[in-house]
Formats: structure tokens, sequence, C-alpha cells
């Protein structure tokens, strides 16, 4: 698949778990969230904690070290201490298999 890097399946997730994958050596951390997958790097655009343990509530994970929010859909700070977005991952499934692409 153009661009896509195949990491898990979708077998693997119960409601709401999420994982760490590596796409392209880089941390992301793939969440189920009712039907929908979610990909975001890893890592805090504010000081680099990763997200990872994060907690989740309406599609936003908050950073567990300084508290901010991002948009898990696009990536987007949505509170201090963090200004700048981080990057997501296109999600695409096929045949139970789940792909991820940078966007
Ligand atoms: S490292 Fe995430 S809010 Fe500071």
């Amino acid at each position: 698949m153009d661009g896509y890097e195949r990491v898990a399946t979708v077998s693997e997730f119960d409601q709401n778990e999420r994982k760490e994958v590596i796409v392209d050596d880089v941390p992301v951390l793939l969440i189920k969230q009712g039907d929908q997958f979610f990909a975001i790097e890893d890592v805090c655009s504010h000081d680099g904690q990763p997200l990872t343990d994060g907690s989740i509530e309406n599609c936003q994970i908050t950073c567990p070290r300084h508290g901010a929010r991002f948009d898990l859909a696009t990536g987007d700070a949505l509170c201090m201490p963090a200004t700048e977005a981080i990057p997501t991952y296109d999600v695409k499934i096929e045949d139970g298999q789940i792909w991820l692409r940078e966007n």
C-alpha cells in the first residue's frame, strides 16, 4: 500500500484500547475509541513526554506531565503549555490489518 506501513491487526484491540507501534523509527500511539482508530506521534510537543499513559476523553488526550491536551484526530494543541500540534497518521484498515501513513 502506497506509503503505508502495516502495524497491527484489528483483533488485537479491545474497546478503547491503545498500543504503541513504530512507524519509520518514530513511536506512534495507535488508539481505538469506539469503532474508530486514531494514530498520533507518541511525543508531547511541549517537552517530549510520551503520551502513552495520558488520559483520553472526548477524543482528546492529556499529557501526563504538565497537562497539555491534544485532539486525537488533528493533533492540534488544545491548551497550554503546548502550543504546537503533534503529527497524526492516516489509519487504513484492510482485511483486518491496520496500516498507518504520516499525514
Ligand atoms: S511535556 Fe507534555 S505538557 Fe509538558
